[in-house]
């Protein structure tokens, strides 16, 4: 992939993982459509630099999602790269969570259905252009749960297989990357896990792959992780059981 002059999409660019992406393709000098909720935030990221398109949008409710399509429909025919980034985890047991049925539908609306949601609406943009990609954020925990959160892994187990599948579908014409992040140190992981790698190195690993062509990128310990899923599933369900 060509790292320079793209025009990306990026939810979630207000903070952690999508504002440290922002900030690389922005030095790499790339045109960024900053999506998120909130506006202060957004407005912050117009102010750092001309290049940054701010666009306010709940991904989770359909019609800000036609707004945006529409935005981009009329706006940025010239759009090629989407980064499905934003996402939430919410820990809890089903057993004891009072507002049991209102988390799930949120999280699996948020971490799963808008990003397909997205890649839809905006399909027919991003096959007309030159360089076009799909990238989505999963999660370590796509590989190996974890027994606090298990509709996070559980959408994030989705948009891996998901991502995977489109791949063989968009083949030549617009190439399908998934980043499968360790534990990052972001607003997400606050007061959670050790051993927590800033977002900076995510985006550093991850544009060494990008620019190779490597579809699909684990960052940090993933790595490891994959191998031991491999060579001793039982020992990896075991590290991963008890994660914060
Ligand atoms: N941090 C980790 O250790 C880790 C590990 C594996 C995977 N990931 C994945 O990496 C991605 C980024 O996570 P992060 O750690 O950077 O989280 P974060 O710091 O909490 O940031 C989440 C971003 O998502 C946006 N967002 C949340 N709900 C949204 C909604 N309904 N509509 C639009 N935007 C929304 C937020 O923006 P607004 O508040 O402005 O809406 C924010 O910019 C997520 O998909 C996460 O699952 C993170």
């Amino acid at each position: 992939m060509k790292t320079i002059k793209n025009k990306i999409l990026i939810t979630g660019a207000t903070a952690g993982i999508g504002k440290a992406l922002t900030q690389t393709f922005l030095n790499l000098d790339n045109q960024i459509i900053a999506v998120g909720r909130n506006i202060e935030k957004l407005n912050e990221l117009e102010r750092l630099d001309k290049r940054i398109i701010p666009f306010q949008c709940d991904i989770s409710k359909q019609s800000e999602l036609d707004k945006l399509a529409l935005f981009i429909e009329q706006e940025h025919q010239d759009l090629n790269i989407l980064i499905n980034n934003a996402g939430i985890q919410y820990n809890y047991n089903f057993l004891k969570e009072p507002q049991l049925l209102h988390k799930i539908d949120y999280e699996v609306n948020v971490n799963l259905l808008s990003p397909l949601k997205l890649i839809a609406l905006l399909l027919p943009t991003l096959k007309n252009n030159k360089n076009a990609a799909i990238i989505n954020v999963s999660s370590g925990l796509a590989i190996v749960p974890k027994m606090d959160a298990p509709i996070y892994c559980g959408t994030k187990a989705g948009i891996h297989i998901f991502t995977k599948s489109l791949r063989y579908q968009l083949e030549d014409k617009i190439k399908v990357f998934e980043i499968i992040p360790a534990l990052v140190d972001t607003a997400m992981t606050e007061g959670r896990g050790k051993g927590k790698i800033p977002p900076q190195q995510l985006v550093d690993e991850f544009i060494k792959a990008f620019e190779k062509d490597k579809y699909e990128v684990n960052i940090g310990k993933v790595k490891f992780l994959k191998i031991i899923n491999r060579i001793r599933p039982s020992l990896a369900d075991r590290l991963m059981k008890g994660g914060r």
